[in-house]
């Protein structure tokens, strides 16, 4: 690491100048070529201190970058561990480096080998495998010979390995067979394969999976024609370089339905009608998304929905969204995920933040960009309803944050200063807010040429804030003058909280939600005379959210009662029901939000939960009944995330 902090020295502006001149002098290499040198292509602007190159990998991309790699892996459901070899084809960026560092977390090193490019001739090299750090994990140096420009390493993963999950079948939806899922974003492809680990480098990859008979491996790439159920060893290929935090696979009892020529759904067999249904619209969304930002660049879109204790609500792994259940409502009413991963195909996987300070320019243009998908395929009406359930949000999160941790309410914030990130709906949906506002000011069309000019300048590339704020600057803001200004710029991009000026999407729908629920909590309003038939889940959301807290216990007794919300099959009402109850201290809730943490994984619903839950010393006993009971079924990221919030109270 100490090599980064002279990272701003003349000398290394000089190598990245070189990189970027060659990065452009090539235009026609292929993407992988251009991936190899995927740098940013300007230095960025050093207006604020920037995380830059990634503090979270031990790689350092001016001395090697990974052009491509290879893994070659046995999955074994009886030891939970990966086995096999991970071969690595290098760029030596630095003719003077000698030393190759990659990232691992947890991995058992067999062997170190080197050969020259193109040859077989692998010799056994030296290796140092680092101290351990909880974070980061341990960095894996590698002494590399004049000559070597290919790295083999013979290695296993831990059966605790932070990206995977083991389960066995009865946490599965067939319950006969055990299922095997990765999730590699943020730092955890590191605990999968020896890799150098940061959104900053793209590889292309190759891969051979074993598995035991009877069950079938999917991956975030290209499978082979000759994968089918029955065989043992499952080939794929990646031929879009991508970077480490979308290596992606999964083994199970998985069969596959197609939606459309292009898309389709992997689940296990009882449930992939009802999600090919659910996600029926994937074609359309792909379609308008193309229109909207050109051409979908990665062939296949398909969706692999995994058992509940998936600990997101989706991943944008190329080629192959991974999916939580708990969108499956019945009724498309939770697709807005889907939108929002397909989106991804552009801001993330194709254009990928640089470090993961720049977080937002992945999801904050996701989540602007899910709710214009969701606009042209189920109208303006139900993305203002989405845009208000993010605003609200956004608003929460805002207020939940203390005066010490202002800092995460900053739409890049420093990650050097504090280890762990938070304020999640401060990048999507402050990040949204802040294309919105750009909209507004230089307009529709002529922010979306702007966006489509970005995606397409960057393709297959990392980008850095600044680089977002130079361009803006030499693009819209040259072309339109006196639409935003430098200060603007600077309220947005460095400040914390929202602008004071800052243009909120309005709803006339929800603000009858409000004008509705106001009067209810006045008394004004029986709970019988709620008019709610043409309610949509969007507006129960809203109602639930917004809902003053405490509220007396008899008056969500009868909400209860009318609507049945202790027993909601919709995740996402079930979960704000729950949090609005907990907070006004509702009886007899525990069997329900038993069964519902013990039921699903998925951070975003079962955390808040268990927040609310320990307030109270009365609950955070239920609590930690529940959790411990209910751990063992969780990732091992919700396991971590979770033991650390039960430790915090004491
Ligand atoms: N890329 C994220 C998931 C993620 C974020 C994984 C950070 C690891 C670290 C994904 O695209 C996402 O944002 N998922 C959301 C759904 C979305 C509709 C807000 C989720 O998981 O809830
Ligand atoms: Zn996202």
């Amino acid at each position: 690491m100490a090599s980064k902090a002279a990272v701003r020295s003349p000398v290394t502006m000089a190598a990245l100048a070189v990189l970027a001149a060659g990065c452009q002098s090539a235009p026609h290499s292929t993407p992988a070529e251009r991936a190899a040198v995927s740098l940013p292509a300007s230095v960025p602007v050093a207006t604020t201190p920037h995380n830059w190159p990634d503090i979270k990998s031990h790689a350092d991309p001016l001395s090697f970058v990974t052009r491509s790699f290879d893994l070659d892996l046995d999955v074994d459901f009886e030891k939970r561990q990966l086995r096999g070899t991970a071969t690595l084809e290098l760029v030596r960026v630095d003719p003077n480096s000698r030393e190759l560092v990659l990232d691992t977390r947890d991995l058992t090193i067999d062997s170190v080998k080197t050969a020259p490019a193109g040859s077989d001739d692998f010799r056994k090299a030296r290796f140092v495998l680092g101290d351990r750090d909880d974070e980061l994990g341990s960095a894996l140096r590698i002494a590399m010979p004049r000559d070597a420009a290919r790295v083999r390493i013979a290695y296993a993963t831990s059966p605790q390995a932070s990206g995977l999950q083991w389960l066995q079948p009865s946490q599965t939806a067939g319950k006969r067979l055990p299922f095997l899922f990765s999730q590699a974003q943020a730092l955890h492809a590191r605990s999968m394969a020896p890799l150098q680990d940061t959104p900053w480098i793209r590889a292309t990859y190759t891969a051979t999976l074993r598995v035991p008979a009877g069950l079938v491996a999917v991956m975030a790439a290209e499978g082979d024609a000759a994968n089918h159920r029955g065989q043992t060893t499952f080939r794929f290929r990646m031929p879009q370089p991508i970077p480490s935090y979308l290596l992606a696979l999964a083994v199970g009892d998985l069969e596959f339905q197609a939606i459309g020529p292009r898309t389709g759904v992997w689940a296990e067999p009882s449930v992939l009608a009802a999600a090919a249904w659910e996600f029926g619209d994937a074609e359309a969304m792909m379609t308008k998304a193309e229109a909207l930002y050109g051409p979908y660049r990665w062939g296949r879109y398909d969706v692999l929905v995994l058992p509940p204790s998936f600990p997101y609500g989706g991943m944008e792994n190329p080629r192959l969204t991974f999916m939580t259940p708990t969108v499956i409502a019945g009724d498309k009413s939770l697709v807005s995920v889907l939108a929002h991963e397909l989106a991804h195909s552009w801001s993330g996987n194709l254009v990928t933040n640089a470090t993961w300070r720049d977080g937002w320019l992945n999801e904050g243009f996701t989540t602007y960009f899910e709710r214009r998908i969701m606009e042209t395929v189920y109208g303006e009406e139900r993305a203002r309803l989405e845009w208000g359930v993010g605003q609200q949000d956004l608003r929460l999160a805002l207020a939940e944050l203390k005066p010490e941790e202002a800092w995460q309410s900053v739409l890049a914030p420093d990650l050097s200063l504090h280890k762990d990130e938070g304020g999640a709906a401060v990048a999507y949906e402050k990040g949204a807010l802040f294309l919105y506002q750009l909209e507004r000011r230089f307009g529709r069309p002529q922010l979306d040429a702007f966006l489509q000019g970005w995606f397409d300048r960057h393709a297959f590339t990392s980008v850095t804030t600044p680089q977002f704020a130079a361009e803006l600057q030499d693009g819209l803001m040259k072309q339109y003058p006196g639409r935003i200004d430098a200060a603007f710029l600077a309220n947005w991009i460095d400040d914390a909280g929202l602008p004071a000026d800052a243009e909120l999407m309005q709803s006339d729908t929800l603000a009858r939600v409000d004008a509705q629920r106001m009067r209810w909590e006045q008394g004004s309003l029986a709970t019988d005379a709620l008019q709610t038939t043409a309610w949509t889940v969007q507006e129960w959301l809203h109602f639930l959210n917004r809902a003053t807290r405490p509220q007396p216990v008899v008056r969500l007794q009868e909400l209860d009662r009318r609507f049945q919300l202790t027993e909601s099959r919709n995740a996402e009402i079930a979960h704000a029901w729950f949090r609005l109850a907990l907070a006004s201290g509702y009886p007899g809730l525990e069997p329900a939000l038993q069964s519902y943490l013990m039921a699903i994984g998925r951070m975003k619903l079962i955390e808040p939960l268990y927040e609310d839950l320990l307030k109270s010393p009365q609950d955070a006993a239920f609590a930690r009944r529940v959790y411990a009971q209910a751990r063992p079924g969780y990732h091992a990221i919700a396991q971590r995330r979770l033991d650390r919030l039960m430790q915090e109270v004491p």
